[in-house]
């Protein structure tokens, strides 16, 4: 099983959006798929138009009242399997705060899941006690970076997390998200990052086939299959297979 976490410091910047193009993907490539939604938001429940059977099932399943793999649902596409957030999902700093092993509870919930080549975290932004479990938990961990200033100030902020903290830095691999190829910086900012080998090659550019995935409720190759949006996921999406897998 290998786990992949979408994750940045920032919101924002495309994390939803390709953890389930991504997870569809690989699910479509025959791996037994799993979209885990950690963010209160639910964005990826959202797309994959699945919500929680339980209240407060996100707490229940970190405190351990339910079994992680007794949350996991189907989705409408094969190989494709869903755990919902819910607004529950707010407490987990706070619950894993007060666990024994608090950085290490996620890679232990993990553990509870059989059967799946692929689970794909869907993380909400930020940097906590939860984040420093993905960390953990994750095999790798993919950073979408807006090719601007501020989305790469956190980009240098993971960084030096990650060295400050002891983490394993190979884990961490980013592509650029929402490039805007009208704008200047965004060339500059990406030649001069793909010096480091940390990016991938491909990237996702801004365009309105993925922020209609919100209109649609699906993932993008519902109903933009032939777009150029959909080919740049599949170009990252093999990409990430040749490292990662
Ligand atoms: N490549 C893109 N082109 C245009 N719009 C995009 C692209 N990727 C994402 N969006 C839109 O930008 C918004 C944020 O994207 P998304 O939810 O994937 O980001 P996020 O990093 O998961 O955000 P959050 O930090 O809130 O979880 C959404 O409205 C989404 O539809
Ligand atoms: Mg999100």
């Amino acid at each position: 099983m290998t786990v992949f976490a979408l994750y940045n410091l920032k919101g924002g910047v495309g994390k939803t959006a390709a953890a389930i193009n991504l997870a569809y993907l690989a699910a479509a490539d025959g791996y037994k798929t799993l979209v885990w939604d950690l963010d209160p938001q639910g964005s990826s429940s959202y797309y994959l138009n699945v919500k929680s059977n339980n209240k407060n099932e996100t707490k229940k399943v970190f405190e351990e009242e339910l079994a992680v793999k007794d949350v996991v649902q189907g989705s409408l596409f094969e190989n494709l399997w869903v755990i919902p957030a819910d607004i529950s999902a707010r407490h987990t700093d706070a619950l894993l705060s007060g666990h024994k092993h608090s950085k290490k509870k996620l890679k232990s919930l993990l553990g509870g899941l059989k059967g799946f080549d692929i689970v794909i975290l869907d993380c909400p932004p930020g940097i906590s006690l939860l984040h420093e479990n993905i960390f953990n938990a994750a095999d790798w961990i993919l950073m979408p970076n807006i090719p601007t200033t501020l989305s790469i100030n956190s980009f240098g902020t993971v960084n030096e997390y990650f060295e400050n903290n002891d983490l394993d830095k190979s884990k961490l691999k980013c592509f650029f998200s929402m490039v805007d190829h009208r704008k200047n910086l965004h060339h500059e900012v990406m030649q001069h990052f793909y010096k480091d080998k940390i990016f991938f090659k491909n990237y996702i550019p801004y365009l309105s086939d993925v922020e209609k995935m919100g209109i649609n409720q699906q993932p993008l190759f519902e109903y933009a299959n032939g777009s150029y949006a959909a080919q740049c996921f599949r170009d990252l999406w093999h990409e990430v297979k040749k490292v990662c897998l």
